[in-house]
Formats: structure tokens, C-alpha cells, sequence
């Protein structure tokens, strides 16, 4: 992962004629009577003698969202070329300059500086768009193409202190890197990716970060009952691991719990997938990978609370070895359940994550999962869907309204309970019903929530993963959702208890 090194930079005209970008990012807007520049963008417009309204008129600009015009300076400043882009309507939403910041990130693949003044209208959009966008994975690439902005100078903001400019510069950057850590993990095809893999990786996040770590391998797992981690890994020859870390701030006053959906790859098992798209299972450990980066998260912004994060990871295969539909799993704490789909495998090793993580006690639980097709039928590709304890629901949803992750809130219907009645087992892992699966899986994993435990689950099959062309600042394969959102819970969370 390559991260763009930025650093706040001043932004009078003296400034502009010495600096060292190739590029110049101004903000336009859609005016009432055509494109306007955005504030930030006055030393660049004198420094071209006023011209820019009218040469990007000229050129057919008209601010709109994502729009992203080059401009060349000739000679006018050091830097060769203004690039302007679109907020849209005026008067910017943070989200606005988040998703501008992303396409101008974008767009400056194979420029090695850039100086932004998108930051003079929202500092911390600014940055997270600006890395965020810039983002690619070439990993597995023999010729990686363009590669993304180097370095770019972020202009200061009129209003504030250099202090709170400097803080919000860290913390952005430090979320917008944590998301990248998740798309990362997510972005890893699952033949390099698996329990094992997955668990060696977290290790060394947590080594590097200072974090304590468990990792439980499957004898461990048999040892202390843990039936649906086994039950859904048996059919791989990679078995399965269930990680605990955790970190613990100075004076921390609340105790978070995070639990992610670890599939590493989800075949569906021996209720096996259809053939087309299963590609897109690589990414069924979108909620550890998320939960993992959040915890790092907590401990580079050293949050005042602990957090602990719970992954069950484990390979959903069909083979000789597989749980079966019909099979009754002892899950972890002694609950029974009888799998009716083994492709209902995500619910299975969040039960036994949720109880575990219950036995350490937090004042708040949060799951997330690509947990249901019916997600994407529901709400789309890009809305993640929360459940769980009510308050606590419309808290989290609220703020991922804020982030631009734009969960919703969904309920528990009471009259789906009777759908999970097994004819064998306490619970059957599916119902046999079409409707309201998002939600009935939901009521599933409620099952296994300690009671009177604030907990919310964000169900993000369809925003997990970009299975189209870019936009704003997500790029194609995974998005980092919904590790924004836990960041601003978690900081929402030290702040008001
Ligand atoms: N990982 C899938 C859900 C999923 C589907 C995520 C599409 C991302 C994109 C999950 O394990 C699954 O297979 N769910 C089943 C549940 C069903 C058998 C009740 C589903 O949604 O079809
Ligand atoms: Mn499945
Ligand atoms: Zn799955």
C-alpha cells in the first residue's frame, strides 16, 4: 500500500510561484448562472490573470459533481497544469468535497506532486478523498501502469489554528490509511488470503501497532466448542482461526467490541454457488478486515477507550470434509443450530464471535458482515443496512449518514422469529422464506447477543465491494465500508460515553 506523504502548505500567491507541483487542484462549483471557483482557488485565478472562470467556461465546464477539467498554466505558474473539479451544488456537504477530492485523487495518477486547495473548503474531506481516490492495487500487476500522486501539498485553511489544522491533517490521514488497510486485505485474492494468512497478517498489524493478540487455530477451537467457526471451515484444507486483539487507551472509559465477518472465500459449500460472479466472494471478509483496521485505528488516534476486535475466519468449501445441510452445530456458549444452506455460513461464525466477545463484558457491540444478498436487493450497492438494539441502531446509522457511508437504519420485524424454529435444533440457520433476508438473518444473530447489550449489525454485502466503474473516491474491488463509520462511532463514543 502506498500512502501519498501531505503536509499542510500555505497558499498566497507568493507561495504559488514557488511550488513544486506539477498540478494545482481547484474546487468549481454549479453557480445559478453557470460554473463558479470554489474558495481556495483565488491566488491560483490571479496568478492566470483572473481568467479561469471564463477559459473553463470556454471548455464546456460546468462544475458538476466529479467533473475533472486540465487546464495548462503556460508559464504562468511553476506548476504546468490547474486541475478543476466538481463539487456540484454550492455550498459543499463535507461528502461533496470528500467525492471531489476522490476523482481529482484519481485523475492524478502519474503526477509525482500535486498541491490541493479543495482542503480550503473542508480540510479532513480534503485528505480522505484525496488519499482515498488516489488509491490502487497493483499487487498482482507485472506492469502497474500510472502510479498514483506521490506527494501532495494540502493548502491551509483561512479559518482555524495551525494546531487544529495540524490534528485534523493526522487524523484524517490516519482514517483514510486504515480504510486503505482494509481494501488491502479485501483486494488480496483468496488463494493468498485464507485463515492462516489472514490471522499472520493481523498478527503483524498488531506487533507494529502495539496491540494484544490471540489467535485460536482449530485445536484450540475444537478445544473450547467452538461449533459453527468448525462447523462452516471443515470443508477446507486451510482450517479455520478465530482472532482476538485488542487495545486498551489511556483512561478508557468504555469498553467497544467489534466483530467482522471473516469468509475468506465463500463458495457456499455444499449448497454450492452458482458459477457466475462467485469471483466476488474474495471479498466475504470485508467486515474482519474492516473490524481489524478499526482497531488500529483506535490505538494510531489512541481513543480513550478499549476496543476489541473479534474475527472468525474461515474458508467456506464443498469437499469430503464439508458440513452438511441437515448437520445440528453446537455453537459457542452451547446453543444449538440446525444448517438447513451451508451458504448461510456468515451467520454461524459471528454467533460464536458474538458470544465470545460478550464474555469480555463491553459496553457496545458492533457486527459487520457481507451477510445477505437480500442487502443488495434492499438497499442497493451502496447503503449498508443497520440493525440491531434500537437506540443504538439509529446512533450508528446517524453517523454513517455523516461519514458519506450512508447506512440506514432497518428493523427486526418480532413475526420473523418463528421462521428460525427448528423441527431438531434450538435454531435452523435459515428460513423458508424469500422475504426479509437481511433482516432474518439479523434475527439470527440476535439470538446470540447478550441481553441488554447496545449492539448494532451492518450488513454490507453490496457496499463492500465496487464491482463497477470507479466513483468519487472508490475505486474498483473493495471500499474500506465500513470502517469510516466505526471510526466516527468510536470517537462519537469517547466523546459522549
Ligand atoms: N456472502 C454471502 C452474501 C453475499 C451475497 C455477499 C452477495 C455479497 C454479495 C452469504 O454468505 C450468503 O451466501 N448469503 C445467502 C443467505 C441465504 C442462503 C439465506 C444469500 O444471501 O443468498
Ligand atoms: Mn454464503
Ligand atoms: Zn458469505
Amino acid at each position: 500500500m502506498s500512502v501519498p506523504k501531505l503536509a499542510l502548505s500555505e497558499i498566497t500567491e507568493a507561495a504559488l510561484g514557488k511550488t513544486r507541483a506539477e498540478a494545482v487542484v481547484v474546487g468549481t462549483v454549479q453557480g445559478a448562472n453557470g460554473l463558479e471557483l470554489a474558495p481556495g482557488a483565488e491566488a491560483v485565478d490571479a496568478a492566470l490573470g483572473g481568467t479561469l472562470v471564463d477559459v473553463l467556461r470556454t471548455l464546456g465546464a460546468t462544475g458538476k459533481a466529479e467533473e475533472v477539467v486540465k487546464v495548462p498554466t503556460l508559464g504562468k505558474l511553476p506548476a504546468g497544469v490547474v486541475l478543476a473539479v466538481g463539487l456540484g451544488k454550492p455550498e459543499p456537504t463535507q461528502e461533496q468535497v470528500r467525492r471531489a477530492a476522490g476523482a481529482s485523487g484519481r485523475a492524478l495518477a502519474g503526477t509525482a506532486r500535486a498541491l490541493t486547495t479543495l482542503s480550503v473548503v473542508d480540510l479532513q474531506a480534503a485528505v480522505e478523498g484525496t488519499i482515498l481516490g488516489a488509491y490502487t492495487f497493483t499487487e498482482y500487476k507485472s506492469e502497474p501502469g500510472d502510479a498514483p500522486v506521490s506527494t501532495v501539498d494540502v493548502a491551509t485553511p483561512a479559518d482555524g489554528s495551525a494546531r487544529e489544522h495540524r490534528a485534523t491533517l493526522k487524523a484524517a490521514t490516519a482514517i483514510a490509511e486504515s480504510v486503505l488497510t482494509a481494501r488491502d486485505l479485501v483486494n488480496t485474492p483468496p488463494n493468498d488470503l485464507f485463515p492462516g494468512s489472514f490471522a499472520d497478517r493481523a498478527k503483524k498489524l498488531a506487533e507494529q501497532t502495539g496491540l494484544d493478540i490471540e489467535v485460536l487455530d482449530e485445536k484450540q477451537l475444537k478445544r473450547k466448542g467452538y461449533g459453527g467457526i468448525l462447523g462452516v471451515g471443515g470443508g477446507s484444507s486451510r482450517p479455520p482461526r478465530l482472532v482476538c486483539l485488542s487495545y486498551k487507551g489511556p483512561k478508557a472509559k468504555r469498553k467497544v467490541a467489534l466483530v467482522g465477518k471473516g469468509i475468506t472465500f465463500d463458495t457456499g459449500g455444499i449448497s454450492l454457488k452458482p458459477a457466475a460472479n462467485m469471483d466476488h466472494m474474495t471479498s466475504d471478509m470485508s467486515g474482519a478486515a474492516a473490524v481489524l483496521a478499526s482497531v488500529v485505528l483506535a490505538a494510531k488516534l489512541k481513543y480513550p477507550l478499549e476496543v476489541t476486535g473479534y474475527l472468525p475466519l474461515a474458508e467456506n468449501m464443498p469437499s469430503g470434509t464439508s458440513y452438511r445441510p441437515g448437520d445440528v452445530l453446537t455453537m459457542y456458549g452451547g446453543k444449538t443450530v440446525e444448517v438447513l444452506n451451508t451458504d448461510a455460513e456468515g451467520r454461524l461464525v459471528l454467533a460464536d464471535a458474538i458470544v465470545r466477545a460478550a464474555e469480555d463484558e463491553p459496553d457496545y457491540l458492533i457486527e459487520t458482515s457481507t451477510l445477505t444478498g437480500a442487502q443488495m436487493v434492499a438497499l442497493g450497492n451502496r447503503t449498508p443496512g443497520i440493525m440491531g438494539s434500537d437506540e443504538f441502531r439509529d446512533r450508528v446509522a446517524a453517523i454513517a449518514q455523516a461519514t458519506g457511508e450512508n447506512g440506514w437504519p432497518m428493523p427486526l420485524p418480532e413475526e420473523l422469529r418463528g421462521d428460525l424454529d427448528s423441527k431438531l435444533a434450538d435454531l435452523a440457520n435459515v428460513t423458508g422464506s424469500r422475504w426479509g433476508g437481511m433482516l432474518a438473518a439479523g434475527i439470527f444473530l440476535r439470538e446470540f447477543v447478550a441481553e441488554g447489550l447496545p449492539w448494532a449489525h451492518i450488513d454490507i454485502a453490496g457496499p463492500a465491494f465496487n464491482t463497477g466503474g470507479p466513483w468519487g473516491y472508490t475505486g474498483k474491488g473493495g471500499t474500506g465500508v465500513p470502517v469510516r463509520t466505526i471510526a466516527a462511532v468510536l470517537a462519537d463514543i469517547a466523546d459522549n460515553g
